[in-house]
């Protein structure tokens, strides 16, 4: 029987680079989704390759005018209950390939949707990112989780295949509860803007 709490994640990561560490934190981040029994769609730029933004879906006066890969892609932004940002942090701020991606929807998408953050940096930052993510995602009217996780010195903690380098360390068992933190997190928010939804109807606009 399907899991009534069964929720649709959303997982937008942030890089196109060759050697991308996005790829090793993503497999934790999907792991974590799946033993929760949740379903995801991984929303990826290298694979997605949005042109640079021209113009936001919610620009068109007519949105079946918008190219026929915008208007699948706002499908699938619609159809998610929650999303998840998985986020390398350039300059300390979003990178270009995330920014892009979410610059093409509109706060139709955001709106009184859970959002969870996983930040990572090869060095000792990524917080910013979050930071500066959490501002984008409010503004669109996404409602970001208190939980965030940030993944600093990401290459020495997930090998190639994502794998904890030292699974049985004290650092791995606390990174894993923290990642799973942010999705229970962006779980039980989603649930409950699910729950509003039946009972108040969409939010006043
Ligand atoms: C253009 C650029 C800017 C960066 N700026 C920062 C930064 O401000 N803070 C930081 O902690 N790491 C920074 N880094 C390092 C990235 O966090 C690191 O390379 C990370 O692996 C990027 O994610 P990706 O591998 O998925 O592309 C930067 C990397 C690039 C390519």
């Amino acid at each position: 029987m399907a899991n009534p709490k069964c929720l649709k994640f959303i997982v937008v990561i942030s890089s196109t680079r060759h050697g991308r560490m996005s790829d090793r934190v993503l497999v934790q981040a999907l792991k974590s989704i799946s033993e929760q029994g949740h379903e995801y769609t991984v929303m990826d730029p290298k694979e997605l390759k949005f042109p640079i933004l021209e113009m936001p879906i919610h620009w068109y006066p007519d949105k079946t005018k918008a190219p026929q890969w915008l208007q699948d892609a706002e499908k699938t932004m619609l159809s998610a209950d929650a999303f998840l940002f998985v986020s390398g942090e350039y300059n300390r701020c979003v990178p270009p390939a995330m920014a892009n991606i979410i610059d093409h929807f509109g706060p139709n998408v955001f709106t009184a949707k859970a959002a969870g953050i996983i930040s990572y940096s090869l060095g000792g930052g990524g917080k910013n990112v979050g930071l500066a993510l959490t501002a984008m995602i409010q503004e669109l009217g996404g409602m970001v989780t208190p939980a965030q996780c940030c993944i600093n010195f990401v290459s020495t903690k997930l090998t190639e295949a994502g794998e904890f380098v030292e699974p049985d360390s004290a650092d791995a068992t606390a990174l894993w509860g923290r990642i799973q933190r942010v999705v229970k997190q962006t779980a039980w928010y989603a649930s409950a803007f699910n729950n509003q939804r039946k009972e108040y109807g969409d939010i006043p606009s």
